[in-house]
C-alpha cells in the first residue's frame, strides 16, 4: 500500500513525531514561531542519517566530487551577482480587514482565479474587483507586490546600509564563489563537482504542511562543472543517479515522479530542469530541483568580483568557463518524505501477517493495533534495541548490557528492560527500529538470542557470536 493510500494523516504523523522525540515546534514554551522546527534525540539521528547516506554517495564514494563547508553569511555582494537582491521575490497579496498575509499564487489557487499572463507581479496577480479575503470575507485585499525573501542582519556595530548582509537563501553560491579556490587546492580536472551541506534561511510567506516549506532549512547541494555542450547528457546522468539514490534511502519507486520543465518555464540561462516530486498526503511535492544553469553563476561572479572564472584545460589548450549541473535537495523535506513513508498503522492476528487499520476504527477480536515506522535500515535513527527478558535478573541484564555495548560501537542502539518484552517490540516499532534483540534464560546456556525483524515480526535464534554479521548483512 502506498503512503497516498494510507491512511496517513499529517495530524498523526505530527503528533507521532512529538510524543516520540522526532520533530518539535521551535521556541513551543513561547507559543513557537512559525516556520521554523527543532528536531528531537531520533529526528536529528534520522536527519543525520541523510546527509551521511548523501555525503556518502554525492562525495566519498566519487572520485570526480569534493567537499565545501561556506560560512552562512557571506559578502552582500554574492547576492548582487546571484540575482537573489534584485529577484528572489514572490508575490505577496495583503488583507487589510483582517491583516492576513497571502503569496499571491496560492491566494489565486484557493480562489479559483487565473493568473494574468504577464511577466510583472502588479498585473499577473491583480484581483479582480469585489474579490474577498478567504479568512475574513472583507474586500479590501491590497495590490500585488513583489516581497524578498531573503533574510537581512547586519554585521558589525554599525546597523546601517553599509553593513547589511543575508542569511544565505541557499547554500550554492558559497560554491561558486569558492569554484577558484577549490580547483586550485584539489586537483580536480572538468568534469568534476563541488558538494556543499548546510543551513539555508528564506522568509517564507507562507510556511505550511508541517516542515515541508520553513524558513529556515537544510539543503544538499551539488554544483557538477560540465564541458559546455555536454549540459543534456550530465544532466541526464545525474537525474538518473538522484532517483536511484531515493529508492536507497527506502522511498519506493511509485512514490517518486519527475517533472520536467517545459522551455517556456526555464530561466534565461538554463538549458533543463527536473524535480524530483514525492507522493506526500497533501499532494505531489518537490523534494530536489536538477538544473542545467549553464554558466550564469560563474559568468556574474566574473563580472561582479573581476576575478576570472576560467578553466583551463592543458591537454587541450581549452580556456572556457565551465557550465554547472546542480542537483539540489532539501534535507527536512527528504525526512519529512521518509516520515511519511514510513508511517503505517496496523492490526495484527495472534497467528499470520498484519493488515492494514481502517481508520477510526478499532481492531477487531483476536487482532491488536499497532503503529510501525518502517524506514529502511539505512536511515532508520535506531538500529537495534537490545532487551533482557527481565530486569530483576541481574544475570540477564549484565549480560544483554555487555551485548548493547559490543553493538553500539558499529550502530546506533537502544537499551531498554522496563515493561512487558510485548510493549518493548511495540515502542521499538513506533520509532521504526529495525532489528530487536533478546537476552533469555537459554542464553546463559547455549549463547544464543532471539532477533526479531520489525516489519515481519519473524524471531529467529541465533547465536551471539554470528549476531553482528547477521546484522550487517540485513542492514543493506
Ligand atoms: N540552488 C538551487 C535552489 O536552492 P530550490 O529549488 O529553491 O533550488 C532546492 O531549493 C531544495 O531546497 C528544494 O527542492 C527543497 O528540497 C529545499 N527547499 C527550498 N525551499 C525550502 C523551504 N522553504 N523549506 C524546506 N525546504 C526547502
Amino acid at each position: 500500500m502506498s503512503t497516498a493510500e494510507s491512511i496517513l494523516s499529517m495530524e498523526h504523523l505530527a503528533s507521532l513525531c512529538k510524543r516520540r522525540g522526532f520533530i518539535f515546534q521551535s521556541s513551543e514554551i513561547y507559543g513557537g514561531i512559525n516556520g521554523f522546527w527543532d528536531y528531537g534525540p531520533l529526528g536529528c539521528e534520522l536527519k543525520r542519517n541523510i546527509r551521511d547516506a548523501w555525503w556518502q554517495d554525492m562525495v566519498r564514494d566519487r572520485e570526480d566530487v569534493v567537499g565545501l563547508d561556506c560560512s552562512i553569511i557571506m559578502h552582500p555582494r554574492i547576492w548582487e551577482a546571484s540575482g537573489h537582491v534584485g529577484g528572489f521575490t514572490d508575490p505577496m497579496i495583503d488583507c487589510r480587514g483582517c491583516k492576513k498575509r497571502f503569496r499571491a499564487d496560492q491566494l489565486f489557487e484557493e480562489l479559483g482565479l487565473k493568473p494574468a499572463e504577464s511577466t510583472k507581479v502588479e498585473e499577473k496577480f491583480k484581483v479582480p474587483e469585489g474579490t474577498k479575503c478567504p479568512a475574513c470575507g472583507s474586500k479590501e485585499l491590497t495590490e500585488p507586490r513583489a516581497f524578498n525573501l531573503m533574510f537581512k542582519t547586519f554585521v558589525g556595530p554599525l546597523q546601517d546600509e553599509s553593513s547589511v548582509a543575508y542569511l544565505r537563501p541557499e547554500t550554492s553560491q558559497g560554491i561558486f564563489a569558492q569554484f577558484g579556490n577549490v580547483l586550485a587546492t584539489s586537483r580536480q580536472k572538468v568534469p568534476f563537482g563541488i558538494a556543499q551541506i548546510g543551513k539555508a534561511f528564506r522568509n517564507e510567506i507562507n510556511p505550511r504542511n508541517y516542515t515541508f516549506r520553513s524558513r529556515e532549512f537544510e539543503q544538499m547541494e551539488l554544483e557538477f562543472f560540465i564541458k559546455p555542450g555536454t549540459d543534456q547528457e550530465w544532466h541526464n546522468y545525474w537525474v538518473a543517479e538522484r532517483i536511484k539514490w531515493y529508492q536507497s534511502i527506502g522511498l519506493p519507486k511509485e512514490s517518486i515522479t519527475q517533472y520536467v520543465y517545459d522551455k517556456a518555464e526555464l530561466a534565461h540561462y538554463a538549458s533543463a530542469c527536473v524535480d524530483i516530486m514525492y507522493a506526500f498526503p497533501f499532494g505531489i511535492q518537490e523534494l530536489e530541483g536538477i538544473a542545467a544553469r549553464g554558466n550564469f553563476d560563474l559568468s556574474r561572479h566574473q563580472e561582479f568580483s573581476g576575478k576570472s572564472m576560467e578553466y583551463f584545460n592543458q591537454e587541450t589548450n581549452e580556456k572556457f568557463i565551465p557550465h554547472v549541473v546542480e542537483p539540489s535537495a532539501g534535507v527536512d523535506r527528504i525526512a519529512l518524505a521518509l516520515l511519511c513513508n514510513a508511517y503505517h498503522e496496523e492490526w495484527i492476528p495472534k497467528d499470520g501477517p498484519a493488515i492494514p487499520a481502517e481508520p477510526g476504527k478499532q481492531p477487531p477480536e483476536g487482532f491488536e493495533a499497532r503503529t510501525v515506522m518502517r524506514f529502511a535500515p539505512r536511515v532508520a535513527p535506531i538500529k537495534v534495541a537490545v532487551f533482557p527478558l527481565l530486569k530483576n535478573k541481574p544475570e540477564l541484564v549484565d549480560k544483554s548490557r555487555a551485548l548493547f555495548n559490543t553493538l553500539r560501537r558499529h550502530w546506533p542502539c537502544f537499551y531498554d528492560q522496563t515493561g512487558a518484552i510485548g510493549r518493548r517490540y511495540r515502542r521499538q516499532d513506533e520509532i521504526g527500529t529495525p532489528f530487536c534483540v533478546t537476552v533469555d534464560f537459554d542464553t546463559l546456556q547455549d549463547n544464543t538470542v532471539t532477533l526479531r525483524e520489525r516489519d515481519s515480526m519473524k524471531q529467529i535464534r541465533i547465536p551471539i557470536d554470528q549476531l553482528e554479521t547477521e546484522l550487517l548483512a540485513r542492514m543493506g
